[in-house]
Order: structure tokens, then sequence, then C-alpha cells
């Protein structure tokens, strides 16, 4: 195991009726006027938004609403929440809603207290490592989505305009102060969004657990469990949206696959994320569906680096109970991608709606140059990132 440091230093505040907590914490963690960040109108139509309000006013909270974050959330909105929050002198952030707007308001928490661009700390352009973002307002999420896990992680990931780019942010002091999550608040999302939501959380732990590392067995173990909990549950609320403990294990599995508590002491992978991320860029597809078309063919091309991590994978999260180590590991990948399209998800570029004539664009989106790799399982090159979208291009699921 490698050497690490941890800090995971958000409050969750779990299950029903956990959202009359939000005013008290915004007030612990010394709000008095928050930016009530949400998205393009699902928290006003399932009545989150008014519970959300009614709890700050109890707790005698002021706030100022900033809608509008679409999925992917853009540059412009932050730069107008940005100018909010000097102008209006509020003092925290408050997203309701899922990853896209938990990561707007990280962006504009940070944007709002750094004198410069916030763009000088996205990584990506030249491929360096990121500053770390020295300070940011503090931030709270009421989540409505189990995806991305933003609630507990230390990242934001915006879109810039009008270049197409998908970029990190990243920093400790982007870690919410607290996180409400109520599963009921998950009832409503649509069959697509949760499956998207299952595709990403699976895939926050495939990219810490097929690592280079040896000889970390308490995370590997925890990864498996996670792994297991994820597609066990999703067979249940794909088919009964609202049962309650299935979108509870959903919920909390999200955010123990990103805070990092399954990550630390090893290399991690985050290919796969790279390349989605250049895909949910240019198309405007969701994360999680373009994960689905992404992870497998990345899983295809880098199995022979380590046959016998896919074949401990196919065993301990798909049941797969005998074979050699290349057939039991083929298998697994076999039951990965039947699981993914048993939930509706895309297999291939074109029902993402890309177009295989961009693949050397997304390709180079990735901005690898004079000798750099993504990833730590198999290190890629820009042509291993091509070879792996025209994997992505093949019809069906093989
Ligand atoms: O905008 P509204 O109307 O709220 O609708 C949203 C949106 O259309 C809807 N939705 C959310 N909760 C709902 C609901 N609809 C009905 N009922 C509810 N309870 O779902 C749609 C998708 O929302 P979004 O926030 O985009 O989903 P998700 O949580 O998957 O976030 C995706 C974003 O997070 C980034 C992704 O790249 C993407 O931009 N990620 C952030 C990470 C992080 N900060 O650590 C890590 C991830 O790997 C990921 O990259
Ligand atoms: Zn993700």
């Amino acid at each position: 195991m490698d050497n690490f440091e941890f800090e995971s230093p958000t409050h969750f505040a779990f299950g029903r009726e956990s959202e009359r907590r939000t005013g008290a914490l915004v007030k612990a963690f010394g709000g008095s006027k928050a930016l009530l960040h949400f998205g393009g109108g699902s928290v006003k139509a399932s009545g989150v938004y008014d519970k959300v309000v009614a709890s700050l006013d109890e707790a005698g909270v002021g706030f100022v609403p900033l809608g509008g974050v679409r999925p992917n959330p853009r540059e412009a909105l932050i730069r107008e929440g940005i100018d909010l929050v000097r102008r209006e002198k509020i003092d925290f952030v408050l997203a309701v809603g899922g990853g896209s707007v938990i990561d707007s308001a990280k962006a504009i928490a940070f944007g709002a207290l750094y004198e410069g661009d916030f763009r000088d700390y996205t990584f990506g352009k030249d491929c360096k490592k990121p500053p770390v973002v020295p300070a940011a307002l503090p931030i709270g999420a009421v989540l409505t989505i189990a995806a991305a896990g933003s609630e507990g992680s230390a990242n934001c990931i915006v879109s810039l305009e009008p270049d197409n780019l998908k970029r990190t942010i990243t920093g400790d002091k982007l870690r919410p102060r607290f996180a409400v999550m109520n599963p009921e608040f998950t009832f409503t999302l649509p069959p697509y969004q949760t499956a998207c939501g299952l595709v990403d959380i699976f895939a926050h732990v495939v990219e810490r657990y097929f690592t280079p590392t040896r000889d970390v067995m308490a995370t590997d173990e925890l990864c498996e469990a996670l792994m297991r909990t994820v597609v066990a549950e999703s067979a249940v609320v794909m088919r009964d949206p609202a049962d309650y403990p299935a979108r509870a294990n959903i919920m909390w599995a999200g955010t123990l696959a990103h805070n990092n508590v399954c990550g630390v002491g090893r290399a991690q992978d985050w290919a796969s994320h790279g390349i989605e991320h250049e895909l949910s860029a240019l198309y405007d597809c969701a994360h999680g569906a373009g994960l689905a078309v992404v992870m497998p063919a990345w899983m295809e091309f880098v199995m022979p680096a380590d046959v016998g991590r896919f074949a401990r994978f196919a065993e301990k999260v798909w049941g797969v109970a005998s074979g050699d180590p290349a057939s039991m590991a083929k298998e697994g990948l076999a039951r990965y991608r039947a699981w993914i399209k048993s939930l509706g998800m895309p297999t291939t570029l074109a029902e993402l709606g890309a177009r295989s004539e961009d693949i050397p664009l997304l390709a180079a989106n990735l901005g690898l140059r004079d000798g750099q790799t993504l990833g730590a399982f198999r290190p890629l090159t820009t042509a291993d990132v091509e070879a792996i979208l025209r994997l992505c291009a093949l019809k069906g699921n093989r």
C-alpha cells in the first residue's frame, strides 16, 4: 500500500426528512446568506426546492436563488454566479441537485474568492498537474441524484466554452461542508438518469480498483462490496423507482465510491473518465451514458496488462466461479456489458450521438504530448485512446 493523506470532512445528514436540517447546517458552517443554486427545474417540480427554502427560513438564513444549471455545467453560469456572490456579499454556496449543480456551486465558491480567472485552476490544456484550490466559500449540497459523488468529492468538472472542453478543478477546499441526502428525493428520477447514475457510481470504483498497486486488500474488498451492492440494488430500483432501501443503499454507495475512502493508498486510473469527459464536452451526452460506452472498451483494451486482476473482478463482482484466468476475465467483462445493456444504456458511439470521424479530435482534446500518457493501470498514448474509441464505435454488445 502506498503512503497517503486523506481528509473527508463532509458532515452527512442522511435519510427521510434530512432536508429539514439544511438551514441549521448552513448556519452551523458559518453561512448567513446563501446562494441557492439549482438546475433546470426538477427540484421545483418535485417540491424539494420549497422544502429547502422552508428550512432556510426556519433557521433565519437569507438566500439569493440562481437556477438554470445544465447537465455538464457551463462556464457562463459559473461566471454569473461568481459576480452575484460578490455583489450580494454571499457567504455560503448551497447546491440543490445533482453533480452538475454541485460542481457549478463548487466553481462559484472558489471563483468568488479567487482574484484571477477560475480557468487558471482547470486541469487539462497542457496536461500539467493543476494547482490545488487554496480557498473557497463553504459549500453545502442537498443531493437529488445518486451518481457523480460530488457531494463528498474534492473535485468539480466544468464545461468550458466555446472550446467544448470539460475540465477538472481540484482541492480538498471544494469538499462540501455538509451533504443532505434523502433517498426519497431520487424517486422522481427518470429511469435513464437512474441508470446513468448507477453506471457512474460503478465506474468510480473501477477507476480505483484496476490499479498496478499491490497489497491493498482492505480497499480491494471495499471496492468489491460497493460494486456488488450497486449491481444488486440496480435491479430493484429499475423495477420499482420508489424502493426506499434500494435507493438508500445506492445513494450511500455513490458517496463511498467517490469520496476516496476506497481509493487511498493505490495508484488510480481515470483514463475512462478522461476519455468520457471529451465525449460529454463535444456531444453534451450524459456522463454516465458516455461511461457505459467507454469503460467496457477500455477494459477490453487494457485486459492483457493484468488478466489476473480481471479474473478476480469476474469472480468477486460477477460470480464467475470457474475457468482459467483468461476465460474468467472475458466472462466478467461480458457480464459487465450485459448489466449495462440491461439498464438500457447505450453501448456504441453512434447510440451516444457521437461520430467516428471525430475520434482523432476526441483523442487530441485530451492534450497528451511529449510522451505523456493517460491512466495508471495500463498507461495510454493518444494512439491507444484512438484505438479504444474505435472499439467504442463497433456495433453490438460484444
Ligand atoms: O436540471 P434538473 O431539472 O434538476 O434535472 C436533472 C438533470 O437533467 C435531473 N435530475 C436530478 N435529480 C433529479 C432529476 N430529475 C428528476 N428527479 C430528480 N430527483 O437529472 C439530470 C442530470 O443531472 P446531473 O446533475 O447532470 O447528474 P449527475 O449527478 O450525473 O452529474 C453529472 C455531472 O457530474 C460530473 C459529470 O462530468 C457531469 O458534468 N462529475 C462530477 C464528479 C465530481 N465532481 O466529483 C465526478 C464524476 O465522475 C463526474 O465527472
Ligand atoms: Zn464519473
